[in-house]
Order: C-alpha cells, then sequence, then structure tokens
C-alpha cells in the first residue's frame, strides 16, 4: 500500500492521519498515513529514508518547514513564496515541495465561512513562518488593503517589504494597528503561551470575523476576546482539513469531500 506520514515534533496530537484516513475512505483510496517523530536536525535523514524505504509522501509540520523546503528538490510556485514547506509529494526520482496552508486558510474562508474579501480591510497578527505562509493567498484575495502588525515591529515590516510586488500590504506596531478590519487573522503563536493578544477597542469592523490559525483550545483567548468586542469568531480547523485537502489532491489527484470532515472533527 502506498505509504504517507506527517513529520513533526512533537507529532502526537496530530490529527492529520485521522483526517487522511476519513479523505481515503470517502475517496476509495487504498494508502497508509502514519506520524514519524523526527529529532531536530535528524529531518533530512529521516525524510531521505522515508522516500528510500517506498514512501510516498509526507506533511510536514513545526519546526521543519523550513527543513522541508531546503530538502525538496523542486518547489511549487506557492512554497516559493511561503519560504517553508508542509508538503513533499513524490514525482518519479524528484521530491517536489509544495505549501498548501495558504490555499487551505483561503478556501475555509471563502468556501466554508462564506467570506468575500474582495475590497475588505484584512488586519494580519503576527510575522513569523505561520504569517509568511499566508500574506500572498491573502492578497489574492484582493483586500482593499492587508495590514501586518507584529509585537516586533521590524518583523512585520520586513515582512510587508519582502510582499510589496503582491498587493496592496503594509506593516503597523502592535501600538498603532488602526481600526475598522473585516476580517482579522491571528497567525501569532501567543495562544499556544498562554497570554491572549490585547486588541485595541474598535479593531473589529461591524460585521467582522475573527480567525485563528490555531485550534480548538489554543484558539480561545484570542477569539473569546474577539467575540466580547462583537465579532463573529472561527478558529482554524477548517483550515488544518483544507490543507490536508490540498496535499491529498497532490497526491492522489482527487480533491476529496471536506465539510463531512469538518464536521466529525468537531464533533469528536
Ligand atoms: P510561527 O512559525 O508559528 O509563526 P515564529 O516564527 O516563532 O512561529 O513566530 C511567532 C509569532 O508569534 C511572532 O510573530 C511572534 O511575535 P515576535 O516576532 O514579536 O516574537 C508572535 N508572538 C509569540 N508570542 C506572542 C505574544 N505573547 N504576544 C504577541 N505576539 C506573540
Amino acid at each position: 500500500m502506498d505509504r504517507y506520514v506527517v513529520i513533526g515534533n512533537p507529532v502526537a496530537h496530530s490529527r492529520s492521519p485521522e483526517i487522511h484516513a476519513r479523505f481515503a475512505r470517502a475517496a476509495g483510496e487504498d494508502l497508509v498515513y502514519e506520524r514519524l517523530l523526527v529529532e531536530p536536525g535528524d529531518f533530512a535523514r529521516a525524510a531521505r529514508e522515508f522516500f528510500a524505504s517506498g514512501g510516498r509522501g509526507a506533511n510536514v509540520t513545526l519546526p521543519f518547514k523550513v527543513d522541508a523546503f531546503e530538502f525538496a528538490h523542486e518547489r511549487t510556485p506557492r512554497a516559493a513564496q511561503a519560504g517553508a514547506v508542509n508538503t513533499l509529494a513524490l514525482r518519479g526520482a524528484v521530491v517536489l515541495g509544495d505549501n498548501t496552508d495558504g490555499a487551505g486558510l483561503v478556501r475555509d474562508l471563502t468556501a466554508n465561512l462564506g467570506l468575500a474579501l474582495s475590497g475588505k480591510r484584512i488586519l494580519l497578527l503576527g510575522a513569523g513562518g505561520a504569517a509568511r505562509g499566508v500574506v500572498a493567498p491573502l492578497l489574492g484575495l484582493r483586500p482593499a488593503e492587508l495590514v501586518i502588525a507584529n509585537r516586533t515591529s521590524s518583523r512585520a515590516a520586513e515582512l510587508a517589504r519582502a510582499f510589496a510586488g503582491a498587493g496592496p500590504v503594509r506593516h503597523a506596531g502592535f501600538d498603532a494597528m488602526g481600526s475598522g478590519y473585516d476580517l482579522v487573522v491571528n497567525a501569532t503563536s501567543s495562544s499556544t503561551h498562554g497570554k491572549p493578544l490585547l486588541l485595541p477597542v474598535g479593531v473589529f469592523a461591524p460585521g467582522a470575523t475573527a480567525y485563528d490559525m490555531a485550534y480548538g483550545a489554543a484558539a480561545g483567548p484570542f477569539l473569546d476576546g474577539a467575540r466580547a468586542a462583537g465579532a463573529r469568531a472561527s478558529d482554524g480547523l477548517g483550515m488544518l482539513v483544507e490543507q490536508a485537502a490540498e496535499s491529498f489532491l497532490l497526491w492522489r489527484g482527487k480533491r476529496p469531500d471536506t465539510a463531512g470532515v469538518i464536521a466529525a472533527l468537531r464533533a469528536a
């Protein structure tokens, strides 16, 4: 049977095996999908061994997305733009690196949450790897502007500069992030440290959506604050399933149905 893995550290908590097992069952595809725990510094060796022993493809999660980018023989344009790889696929003798995170976010926002963001104002919080991966896909929605705000303002400035050619993007400090956004995306790791972000009053426009790229309890602090400020709130579970669906499409040539899987994971 064709073998796939998710590589990470830690990886025990990953829901990817369950998601891909559901996709495979629904699509009638015969495959095995497992977790692969790798020690820091050991990514290239472990990935080489996996593909040498017949592995067909891998998802890559923290902290290895840049290692995976360097490991890939070839990269898709969206992986090159993100500077990180979350999906490896064997193509003959070549390992192709792709990044499906941004497409997963965009699909959750548009297809699942029904947001129309053309001409709207978007605030992106954070300037690390998670934020970098979604800047170009968000600009692809043709917002009126995308503002990147980060605790360390210089990192937001750097990120905005890197994507200046891709659309109307600028940076702001945490102390001056502005107000009246239609969508606020949390791409910081603040909630995993249990420290809620303090957002200024008025950051949300009437009818705005707050989106945390984390899911479950990790998204709680940010989304609770957003709800209290009157925003509609969504965690990143839909993004997780949608990025997995994009990986599945790359590997198997079929886009699986996601709505049922998202509902099943929510219920679990
Ligand atoms: P990732 O790949 O998950 O983005 P990262 O590159 O370490 O991880 O980036 C973490 C992001 O979360 C950064 O934008 C970081 O802000 P700084 O650049 O100022 O460090 C942000 N972050 C982490 N903890 C935070 C907190 N308590 N408050 C605000 N921002 C925080």
